[in-house]
């Protein structure tokens, strides 16, 4: 890894996420459809942790294709999305125009983003971002700053996570990868977790779509422990209102044996201990 800047790590993760992110949606079927029906693609975890936004500014760190954040507009908010990947910022703006949702998705990747944000005084009452978000960032410390100076006095930042614990484990259960290691770890490239998954994410039903996806374009990942994470939010100046840990992951079948405890709720299989799997974090801009 000796000599790759990070700023070049998070340009092959942008490479890697257009090629997933081709393949994820072509799991997913009819998504305008999906949610000119009235849907979301929201858990009620997130829900909790947001409260009520109608009327909010809010931004959504790392949107992908706009899923959610069109979910989170549903409710009422003023929403703008951030992404690296210009697949998935293309398809986010296709999919609210289709969907006649209103938001405004922007390319960019989210340090350089945050940098602009700043200068031009930008400000949301909401920050959130869910699911698989971290793990791409260079460095928490310049994540949660960005975070703390673009909420207003008194907004808040909603954050659901995968657990860093459960990623000492191969897909198999066996413990396998160091707990937040200090060095990214280089992968054979964003995989298609959706087709893994199933019925897990592509909650309108699941469709065939890119068969045996192979990815051309390595990725490298920043595996974030808990510890990391709070104290970058605390320097940050933002208080930690809650912490919190789940015994499931929703929608992702990341291991073998997952079940489902119901909603999509994905528990390891019934012979293994509990274990946490997600974790979440409600902190405040005082
Ligand atoms: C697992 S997805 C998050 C999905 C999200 N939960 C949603 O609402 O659908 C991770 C996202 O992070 C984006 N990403 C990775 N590195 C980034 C960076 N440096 N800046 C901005 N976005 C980045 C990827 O393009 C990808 O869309």
């Amino acid at each position: 890894m000796g000599g790759i800047m990070t700023n070049d790590l998070h340009e092959a993760n942008r490479l890697s996420w257009n090629a997933a992110t081709v393949a994820h949606n072509s799991h997913k079927g009819d998504q305008a459809a999906f949610f000119r029906n009235g849907a979301s693609t929201l858990y009620p975890e997130e829900i909790d942790l947001l409260g009520d936004i109608s009327g909010l500014d809010v931004l959504h760190l790392q949107c992908n294709s706009g899923q959610d954040s069109l979910s989170l507009a549903r409710l009422g908010a003023r929403v703008t999305g951030v992404d690296i990947s210009d697949e998935a910022i293309a398809f986010a703006s296709r999919l609210s125009k289709d969907s006649g949702i209103a938001a405004t998705f922007e390319r960019a990747d989210l340090f350089s983003w945050f940098d602009d944000a700043r200068s031009a005084g930008r400000r949301f009452d909401r920050v959130f971002a869910s699911y698989g978000t971290i793990c791409w960032l260079s460095d928490i410390k310049t994540w949660a700053r960005g975070i703390a100076d673009v909420l207003k006095p008194g907004g808040r930042f909603a954050f659901i996570e995968f657990h860093p614990f459960a990623m000492v484990f191969d897909p198999g259960w066996k413990p396998h990868y160091d707990y937040a290691p200090k060095e990214p770890v280089e992968e054979a490239g964003v995989g298609d977790y959706v087709a893994d998954s199933g019925e897990g994410l592509a909650v309108d039903g699941y469709e065939k779509g890119v068969v045996d996806f192979k990815n051309p374009h390595p990725s490298f990942e920043f595996n974030w422990g808990i510890a990391d994470v709070v104290q970058a939010l605390i320097d940050a100046g933002l208080r930690i209102e809650c912490l919190k840990e789940y015994p499931y992951a929703n929608g992702w079948v990341g291991f073998e044996g997952m079940r489902d405890l119901g909603g999509g709720r994905m528990a390891p299989p019934e012979a293994m201990p509990s274990l946490p799997l997600m974790y979440a974090i409600s902190a405040i801009r005082p």
